[in-house]
């Protein structure tokens, strides 16, 4: 038996849990805080958010930091997710697409047509190949300097520390995957490929001892230089 949900699964519980998805503001809030302060989103223009939820971070990116000019897409399989983001979304919609669908099956968008792609809370609930598959993607529609954004939960802070409600959380995850969205401490450095991406940011935050990793990558262009990439 496996313990992660399969995208399936997902769908299901995500349907039925939208409306207690931003309780989880009390241990993600900290976590938008550091991604956005790492991210430099008033240089960015398309924006790419998947596995958006109620739209929370995107509310705070098209308020206070993107460009008025800049375009955000959000995509969730989770229709109930969608229209909670549409309604806190309303006052940017011009600027805003919003779109139901599973990434675990690969992005529509263009190839290097993306400045940003974002996804907080998403690869702890994906399978280490679905995982994969999908930093592959952000690689392939991330324009050349593209920064991937993520934030997820995480077994250790950078310290190498753990807390007890961490523990407990992997425990509970194991045995019954579905009282915890299918979420699971996991370790983001080690999805990366070091040749393919540049870590710009690595950072961990444990507000009242639920710990997240934020990763900020910037993507290597294979036509530039190793010269380039080390810069
Ligand atoms: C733990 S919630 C995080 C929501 C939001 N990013 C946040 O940080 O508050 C995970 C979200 O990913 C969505 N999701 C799960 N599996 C997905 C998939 N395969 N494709 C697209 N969205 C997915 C869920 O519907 C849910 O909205």
């Amino acid at each position: 038996m496996t313990s992660t949900l399969s995208p399936e699964e997902a769908q299901r519980h995500y349907e039925a849990n939208a409306a207690k998805q931003d309780s989880q503001a009390w241990y993600e809030d900290e976590a938008f805080r550091v991604l956005i302060a790492c991210a430099d989103f008033g240089g960015a223009r398309e924006i790419l958010e998947v596995g958006c939820g109620t739209g929370r971070l995107a509310e705070i990116l098209l308020r206070d930091q993107l460009p008025s000019d800049a375009r955000y897409t959000g995509i969730d399989i989770a229709p109930a997710m969608l229209a909670r983001a549409a309604k806190r979304l309303s006052p940017f919609a011009p600027q805003v697409t919003l779109k139901p669908g599973d990434v675990t099956l690969g992005l529509t968008a263009g190839t290097a047509t993306l400045d940003r792609v974002v996804a907080t809370y998403l690869f702890d609930l994906l399978s280490p190949a679905h995982s994969k598959n999908l930093i592959s993607e952000f690689h392939r529609v991330l324009k050349p300097d593209g920064l991937m954004c993520l934030a997820s939960m995480t077994p250790q802070t950078s310290d190498g520390d753990t807390t007890i409600l961490t523990q407990i959380w992997r425990l509970v995850q194991k045995r019954w995957p579905w009282l915890v969205g299918g979420c699971r401490p996991v370790e983001l450095h080690a999805l990366l490929d070091d040749k393919t991406w540049k870590v710009m940011a690595n950072e961990t935050v444990s507000p009242k001892g639920v710990i997240s990793q934020i990763l900020i990558a910037r993507k290597i262009d294979p036509h530039t230089t190793d010269r380039d990439s080390r810069q």
